[in-house]
């Protein structure tokens, strides 16, 4: 990719990583990725927001052969997939600083080969002129490590994000066109990566929105012409809200959970919740994490292996868990062969969740009436509790 300009003095450098298919060897990336990184000409002074993945120095070094000066490497977050070709920036302009918060200076030390001397750290509000472009950093704690910042470019209205508003989304396109498939791949990538700090981010979303926006500028991505709605969209994904929906997510060896499943997820909708179904040896956890984001209800579907649940559903478990969805509900289902404490070992896995337990229903071997009737109990219990705040009204 060359450079390409956004605004007068302004250009978009970068890699789109069209087949990097895993993040964190955890996250799918089924749309790829992009690593996004700007250049700022003021009349005096050069800036370079962030970098890219160390596995992209060479394409963010051959973009920058014809720029002869950088003062200022202005670095966002320390993760290494925007930070890592900054060692290689430096070697090329040997006399440039890096800009970062506090925090942030200690962990790009850590992380990388940087110089103590390299780094001039700013205060949140503090400013920065380059010679008629004048930047404002502004620091947004937890979006998603706690030394993170945005930069507001003053002069165009644009906001240089990082990872707050990006997406998962390699594309050719500048901005975001396709609003409804950058609305997918933001979500997965709130779901994946901001949703434990919802708290937070309503702040920041406070703090950003309190300047005029004609672009954010994120670093994965395309960039946001229309800034209003992907905001309108996070203030959505952050509200204290939930919707009439339930997560089922299950494992199966045999038959026996999956038929319990089955005759639940049919009992909800019977009842006019709306169900989002999980096989998980087979799901892409993003589509898992995006339906959390404002499920009300979340039940695993868990067969016993060892006394305790099988695996997949301990996986699902932590997930759910460590993202910290704000989800009201929680329930288990599944079938044993002779004994189980798969109940209080999932249970005991939730502790970050502020969920009511509802009452599992553990049948043994293949389910029977008696287990059937108690999984239309559970499907009726959980309209109820969705009904108790507000959901679901009208649903026979
Ligand atoms: Fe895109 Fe947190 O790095």
């Amino acid at each position: 990719m060359k450079q390409r300009k956004i605004r007068e003095d302004v250009f978009l450098l970068g890699a789109v990583d069209w087949d990097r298919r895993l993040f964190d060897a955890l996250i799918p990336l089924p749309d790829g990725t992009s690593y996004n990184a700007y250049l700022i000409r003021g009349r005096e002074k050069t800036a370079l927001v962030d970098s890219v993945d160390p596995s992209q120095t060479g394409v963010l070094m051959r973009q920058l052969e014809e720029v002869d000066r950088v003062d200022y490497v202005i670095s966002h977050h320390a993760e290494q997939d925007h930070s890592g070709a900054i060692p290689a920036v430096l070697t090329r302009y040997p006399d440039a600083r890096v800009i970062a918060t506090p925090q942030a200076k200690g962990m790009l030390t850590d992380l990388l080969p940087i110089g103590q001397d390299k780094f001039v750290t700013v205060a949140d509000g503090e400013t920065l002129t380059l010679g008629g472009k004048t930047l404002e950093f502004v620091h947004t704690p937890w979006v998603h490590w706690p030394e993170t910042m945005c930069t507001y470019l003053r002069e165009d209205r644009i906001l240089f994000s990082c990872d707050f508003f990006g997406s998962h989304l390699a594309t050719t396109d500048l901005y975001a066109r396709d609003e409804a498939r950058v609305a997918e791949a933001a979500k997965r990538y709130y779901a994946e990566i901001m949703m434990p700090f919802r708290k937070v981010i309503q702040r920041n979303l406070d703090k950003i929105e309190g300047r005029p926006l004609d672009l954010i500028a994120p670093s994965h991505g395309p960039i946001y012409d229309r800034p209003t709605w992907i905001i309108e969209a996070y203030r959505d994904w952050v509200a204290d809200a939930v919707r009439n929906a339930a997560v089922v997510a299950y494992v199966s060896m045999h038959g026996s959970t999956e038929a319990m499943v089955r005759y639940l997820v049919d009992s909800l909708a019977e009842r006019g919740v709306e169900v989002h179904q999980f096989s998980l040896p087979v799901t892409d956890l993003g589509r898992l994490a995006i339906a959390l984001v404002d499920a009300a209800t979340l039940v695993l579907g868990a067969p016993t292996v060892l006394a305790g649940p099988h695996p997949h559903a301990f996986l699902a478990a932590a997930l759910a868990n460590a993202l910290r969805p704000k989800l009201r509900y929680a329930s288990l289902v599944g079938s044993y062969g002779w004994s189980t404490r798969a109940a209080e070992q999932v249970v005991g896995m939730l502790p970050n969740l502020k969920v009511e337990i509802l009452s599992p229903v553990l049948c043994q071997g293949y389910p029977r009436d008696r287990d059937f009737l108690a999984l239309a109990g559970l499907a009726e219990a959980i309209l109820q509790k969705h009904r108790s705040i507000g959901l679901g009204e009208g649903s026979i």
